[in-house]
């Protein structure tokens, strides 16, 4: 059994975080989103993993190199990101005539995958040629849609449709035998001009293959968009345990929080659940609860709730910030002497209020 996690594609509805950085290795919890992916395959015993990537190749092969990990990593170029049917073709040498689980690296789900990889595999050996994930959502156009029949067996499925057939969801991980690849063959790109993992397995229903479904419980989030990212960060911050490796002085730190080595807190309060990285100082100010400060940031006279704040950036007498997405070394600094002139060097689709 192998797998496959998609970490290429452009995330234009994270724009303009993505410009710069691969939207899969934004970090929730302070860890990219692509690491809870690699995680639940492991856990579910896969030791030979293909990572699809895009344009940032680059980025995403220094951020998973930075960790050992127990299984085989290859990663596979996908010239320009033509659908997750598209993605199974460029693997196609990859996978050979395994069995695999399809991941889509933006996504997260509370309870892992294990109980899906036994499902899977207990029905062999007249194993169905695909299981999907499904989940009950209040917003079926936005994903992938399935009609179920009587007995739960999966007739049919739509991508984003307008009228949904149902409220299950395509969760963004499959499980497939080799004949897939046969389906990605046959079929034409969508309306969208991409090759939909939808129409392959819709194919493998209309010709005879079975498709069975298998129901997530507990959260999943697909953090597509920077609220669902949020979400996700806040979800996972609910289940952190207290832990305070660095200094405390002068401060409250309240609830399940954890502050790592060579961090600073001064004169401050930190409200859990909250997760604070390597090398930050945090002066005079209020924190959480349900904020992620990654490694390296300063933080002073600021009050910031509901957040994730990454690596390197500063912000300082910034006042209150609630529900925002702070990218690497951004700096938000508010002088009290107000200049008659400024200076901006920001990136695309940035907003500044003053
Ligand atoms: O998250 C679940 C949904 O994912 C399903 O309900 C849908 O049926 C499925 O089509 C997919 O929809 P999205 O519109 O969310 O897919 P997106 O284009 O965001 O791509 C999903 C991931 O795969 C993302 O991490 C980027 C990566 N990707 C995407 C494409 C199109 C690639 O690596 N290569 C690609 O060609």
């Amino acid at each position: 059994m192998k797998a496959l996690i998609l970490s290429g594609g452009h995330g234009t509805r994270l724009r303009p975080l993505t410009y710069s950085q691969q939207k899969q290795l934004i970090p929730v919890a302070n860890k990219p989103i692509l690491f809870y992916a690699i995680e639940d395959v492991i856990e579910a015993g896969v030791k030979e993993i293909g990572i699809i990537v895009g344009p940032n190749k680059e980025q995403v092969i220094e951020t998973v190199g930075s960790k050992d990990w127990n299984a085989k990593i290859e990663f596979i170029y996908q010239g320009e990101p033509k659908g997750l049917a598209h993605a199974i073709l460029v693997a196609e040498e990859f996978l050979g005539n395994d069995k695999f689980v399809m991941y889509l690296g933006d996504n997260i789900l509370k309870n892992g995958i294990v109980e899906h990889m036994e499902k899977f595999k207990a029905l062999s050996p007249n194993s169905p040629n695909s299981l999907i994930l499904l989940t009950e959502v209040e917003n079926p156009q936005q994903f992938g849609v399935a009609e179920l029949d009587k007995n739960g067996r999966v007739k049919r499925l739509v991508e984003k449709p307008r009228i949904p057939p149902s409220n299950y969801a395509l969760v963004g991980i499959y499980f497939f035998e080799p004949v897939i690849i046969e389906a990605c063959k046959n079929i034409k790109p969508s309306w969208r001009n991409e090759l939909e993992i939808t129409d392959a397995i819709q194919w493998l229903i209309e010709n005879g293959y079975r498709v069975e479904a298998s129901i997530v419980k507990g959260w999943w989030k697909d953090t597509g968009k920077p609220e669902d990212i949020l979400e996700a960060n806040r979800l996972v911050l609910d289940e952190v345990n207290h832990n305070v490796k660095g200094e405390i002085a002068n401060s409250e730190v309240r609830g399940r929080v954890v502050i790592n080595e060579d961090t600073i807190i001064r004169n401050s309060i930190v409200k859990g659940p909250c997760i604070i990285g390597e090398e930050t100082t945090i002066e005079n100010s209020y924190i959480g609860p349900y904020t992620s400060v990654g490694r390296g940031c300063r933080i002073l006279s600021s009050e910031i709730e509901d957040s994730i704040v990454m690596d390197y950036a500063e912000i300082v007498n910034a006042g209150r910030i609630v529900d925002s997405l702070i990218g690497r070394n951004v700096k938000i600094m508010k002088s009290d002497s107000l200049p008659k002139s400024r200076r901006f060097v920001i990136g695309d689709t940035s907003q500044v209020w003053l």
